[in-house]
């Protein structure tokens, strides 16, 4: 039988290899805003983070002090606006939701001329400090700022489609959220598989392929898919100039954030829609998509194509295309 000490001494040896084994340093580029902020406090409540590194050029010192007092076992740290390379030292993990935000009347491509060159110098710094970590991109217009993440680090010589991320998970969650009101039906329980892009037409929502929604027609389809689609401007009118959705963004990034972490820890299975460099449409001159991603301990683990669609879905899709093309290749240009 092993003595009192010897049974100390395996149970410290324990603790120390599962949590070497599992230390996962996050960093929120863009901390100091109406995301970054719930979005910090959400990964501080994830026993996944060990670390979280928070950045902004206004205010993150202050978002960490607040942050670090809860009571789980991570560690925060805050950096103002000259540390983002310390900020990005060792991260595994980059959620980048640092840019301006929607005022009612604008398109999210309105955005394109201010979060570009943000974007894209974030995305440089992590090419330079943090080539191995996946990078997961919130700010609008998603699908352009993506394809500039990718761009940048393919210029470095760091670009690795299986780390980079737009996340799209907003839209999943309210497809989850409108279709569990409509079908009287737990939003938990409701999966949409939401593909294409981010922004109104780009975005199609695979209603035939939920079980809770493949029965939903005529005007109710018509305006279930519309609010689906074009659900970011139901809260940029209803902040009245004060912004786009913040708190269900950050809890949709936190979920996806929460998503990756899970596989990149070993849980086979994970698997969510998400705007990655994508073979599906490259043939037409689309080589970003959203559909169903697979994710491993790597990052992308398998891309899967959209499935049977209705022939509303194969219309949306359509319509959806060519927009998610000349976004991309507004992106890639901007690189270029
Ligand atoms: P916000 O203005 O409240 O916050 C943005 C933060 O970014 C600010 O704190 C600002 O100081 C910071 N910032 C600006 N330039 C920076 C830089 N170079 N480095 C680091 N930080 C910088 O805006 P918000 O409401 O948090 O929205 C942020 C972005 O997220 C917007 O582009 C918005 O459109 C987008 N968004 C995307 C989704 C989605 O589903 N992907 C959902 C909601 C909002
Ligand atoms: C959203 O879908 O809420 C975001 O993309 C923000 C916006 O501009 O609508």
């Amino acid at each position: 039988m092993l003595s009192r000490s010897a049974l100390r001494a395996v149970s410290n040896t324990r603790a120390f290899s599962s949590s070497a084994s599992r230390q996962t340093k996050v960093a929120v580029l863009g901390a100091g805003g109406g995301i970054g902020q719930p979005l910090s406090l959400l990964l501080k409540l994830n026993p996944q983070v060990t670390s979280l590194s928070l950045y902004d050029i206004r205010g993150a010192p202050g978002v960490a002090a607040d942050v670090s007092h809860v009571d789980t076992n991570s560690e925060v740290h805050g950096y103002p606006a000259d540390q983002l390379d310390q900020a990005l030292e060792g991260v595994k993990v980059v959620v980048i939701p640092a840019g301006v935000p929607r005022k009612p009347g604008m398109t999210r491509d309105d955005l394109f001329n201010t979060n570009a060159s943000i974007v894209r110098d974030l995305a440089s710094a992590v090419g330079r400090v943090a080539p191995d970590a996946h990078i997961l991109v919130i700010s609008n217009p998603v699908n352009s700022t993506v394809p500039i993440v990718a761009a940048t680090l393919e210029k470095a010589g760091v670009f690795d489609p299986k780390r980079v991320f737009g996340v799209t998970t907003l839209d999943v969650v309210r497809a989850s959220r409108f279709v569990g009101g409509i079908a009287e039906a737990d939003p938990a329980e409701v999966a949409v598989p939401v593909v294409g892009g981010h922004s109104g037409p780009t975005i199609v929502p695979l209603l035939s392929q939920t079980p809770q929604g493949k029965g939903i027609t005529g005007e109710v389809y018509d305006k279930l898919v519309h609010r689906i689609q074009f659900g970011g401007d139901e809260v940029v009118k209803a902040k009245d100039g004060a912004g786009s959705a913040t708190l269900s963004m950050a809890y949709a990034g936190a979920k996806f954030t929460g998503a990756l972490l899970r596989a990149l820890n070993g849980e086979k299975g994970v698997t969510v829609p998400t705007f990655v460099k994508s073979p599906l449409y490259a043939d037409q001159g689309i080589d970003f998509f959203s559909s169903l991603v697979e994710l491993g301990p790597n990052g992308v683990e398998k891309i899967h194509p959209v499935g049977e669609l209705s022939a509303e879905e194969q219309k949306l899709l359509d319509a959806c295309l060519p927009e998610l093309k000349k976004n991309i290749e507004k992106g890639k240009a901007f690189v270029a």
